[in-house]
């Protein structure tokens, strides 16, 4: 059996990844977001909200030992307000940080937790995103919950070479993606980010990414770990 937690599973990359892991045979997946909408009698659905803190600390994943791999993908994920800092809402900075950084921190700690003992293969992905490597005007909340989750992912990676305990750790950019968070993004006003016409020039001239491609290379990762060697890696160059 292979057991997958996948945050954000109710659309785009999420909702791809979790389609295609219920492919697998003698798969389970375990997914959390604050709405639902996949069915599958092999699918397991929280609703909660991840930008909560109080509500990710409740979370309590299963052990399943008798699993060949256990697979923790942390890919809720938000972008937050499109403005420049000063006309940011703070609830909007404090919900960024919250989901893209504190969650998938908590969950790999728990992951960790439970599972650093198992002889089984353990992996985790981070969905990050080429923001956390170039700044982005406009993006500053969004861009800095993502490079702090490249250095989590660097950071954990060298304490199991260090530990030996088994685990690979990979942060993967997933490239521009054809979802609702480009929507959100296309859906700003002028004045308040200057790159809108570029990513209202990625839809119209169909240079999005596919979710469901993206979550094909995302599972091949998966697949076979031991052919990647480094920890920050993007869709884009597998
Ligand atoms: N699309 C791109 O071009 C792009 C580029 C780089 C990186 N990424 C990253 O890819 C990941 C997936 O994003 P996407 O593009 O697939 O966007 P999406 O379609 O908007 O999906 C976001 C997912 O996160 C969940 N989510 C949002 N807020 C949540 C909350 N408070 N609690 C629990 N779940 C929550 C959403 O579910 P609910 O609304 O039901 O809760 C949804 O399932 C994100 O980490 C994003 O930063 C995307």
């Amino acid at each position: 059996m292979i057991v997958f937690y996948i945050t954000g599973t109710s659309s785009g990359i999420g909702k791809a990844l979790a389609k295609q892991a219920l492919q697998i045979e003698d798969s389970i997946v375990y997914g959390f977001s604050r709405s639902c909408s996949i069915e599958n009698s092999r699918y397991k659905h929280t609703t909660i909200d991840l930008s909560k803190v109080d509500e990710t600390l409740n979370i309590n994943l299963e052990n399943h030992s008798d699993a060949y791999k256990v697979v923790l993908i942390n890919n809720a994920g938000i972008i937050g307000d499109v403005k420049p800092i000063g006309k940011q809402n703070n609830e909007s900075i404090v919900k960024v940080f919250n989901l893209n950084t504190i969650c998938p921190a908590i969950l790999s700690n728990k992951f960790i937790q439970i599972y650093n003992e198992e002889n089984i293969s353990k992996i985790i992905v981070n969905i990050s995103s080429g923001a956390a490597r170039h700044s982005i005007e406009s993006w500053a909340p969004y861009c800095a919950s993502k490079a702090a989750i490249d250095m989590f992912s660097q950071v954990q990676q060298a304490e199991n070479d260090y530990d030996s305990k088994g685990l690979k750790i990979f942060s993967i950019a997933p490239g521009i993606v054809d979802t609702n968070m480009q929507q959100h993004v296309r859906s700003t006003k002028p004045q308040d980010f200057p790159h809108l016409e570029k990513f209202i020039g990625y839809k119209t001239k169909g240079q999005l990414t596919s979710a469901e491609s993206v979550a094909a290379k995302i599972l091949e990762v998966i697949d076979k770990p031991e052919r990647h060697q480094n920890v920050l890696l993007d869709v884009r160059q597998l």
